[in-house]
């Protein structure tokens, strides 16, 4: 039998962050080592409560560590309360997580566990990029003893969801992933141009509800808040599982058709937080995924979902 895959997910829940994170909690191939949180869907110590939440609820043993308050250049966004709900799970009531972060912040926890597992860790941010390039400016070695940087994030072709250009996790933080994209780490970004193919509307959260009723259910019940979201801006096919395909892309990335391009993000003026080629000859190419098996990554997250409760 094989090893099951060491994975670290960094993480601003966020609605879909919660569908990946229980994604993650209900397949066997990954052993989920620790949560590190990050602003984005709300600000870091509501990251930092809500990881803990999705830990304590799908019984994890993992630990979680906290990330960034900020950009690393830019100051403060707001959260994104129209999307997230105003503590990031859209509607459901609020809950007080029992456990407590680690001392060590989300970059010191990052070093440190990517030493320890060199060669073996996989890292999958579904937010801001701000606490990977801390690590990458912490330790020289960091994007070497990685073994995958697996991105939610960017779009090469798609265009953008938070402005005409840019994806939100890469806009919240241009400064960050461009360290990111530079570093000699093997990168895999799924961006929008895969994510707004996999779409799932309310009835694919009944089915989960009835496959799972009390974690489906809590994905159900979060879900409202995000497709009446998409329904506001004219998207009425479903909710984009983004940070979802991102988790689901560390494990099987058979189920992805990439493309190698070097990249760069546009840090200043109109297309900021843009990911576009990288002409400059110095920078290792990204695995960009253009293309998705749809129906398969769909039965996956439905089927590992089913086993949650
Ligand atoms: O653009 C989609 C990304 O932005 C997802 O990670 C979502 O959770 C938000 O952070
Ligand atoms: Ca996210």
């Amino acid at each position: 039998m094989t090893k099951p895959m060491k994975l670290i997910i960094d993480t601003d829940p966020g609605i879909d962050d919660a569908m990946a994170i229980f994604w993650a909690a209900g397949e066997p191939g990954i052993d989920l080592l620790g949560l590190t949180s990050i602003f984005g869907n709300v600000h870091v110590a509501q990251a930092t409560r809500n990881a803990l939440r999705l830990v304590e609820a799908a019984g994890l043993n993992c630990i979680v560590a906290e990330g960034a308050s900020k950009p690393l250049n830019l100051p403060a966004f707001p959260p994104s309360h129209h999307v997230h709900g105003d503590e990031g799970f859209g509607d459901i009531p609020p809950e007080h997580p029992k456990g407590d972060p680690i001392k060590e912040n989300a970059a010191e926890y990052l070093v440190r566990m990517a030493r320890a597992h060199r060669g073996e860790l996989i890292l999958c941010p579904i937010g801001p990029l701000t606490n990977i390039a801390e690590a990458i400016q912490l330790d020289p070695e960091f994007a070497s003893n990685v073994a995958r940087i697996v991105i939610m994030g960017g779009s090469l072709e798609a265009g953008g969801n938070i402005t005409s250009h840019a994806e939100a996790n890469i806009y919240h933080d241009p400064h960050a992933a461009d360290i990111v994209f530079a570093s000699s780490a093997a990168i895999t970004l799924v961006g929008l141009d895969v994510t707004h193919q996999i779409l799932c509307p309310a009835s694919d959260f009944d089915e989960i509800a009835m496959r799972a009723p009390r974690l489906g259910g809590m994905l159900k019940e979060m879900s409202v808040f995000y497709l009446a979201f998409y329904e506001s801006v004219g998207k009425f096919g479903g909710c984009s599982l983004h940070d979802p395909a991102a988790v689901i892309a560390c494990l099987y990335p058979d189920l992805f058709e990439t493309r190698p391009v070097p990249l760069k993000v546009i840090t200043q003026g109109d297309e900021v937080g843009a990911t576009v080629q990288d002409d400059s000859g110095t920078r290792a190419p990204v695995d960009v995924c253009m293309g998705v098996d749809v129906e398969a990554v769909k039965a996956l997250f439905f089927e590992r979902l089913a086993r949650l409760d």
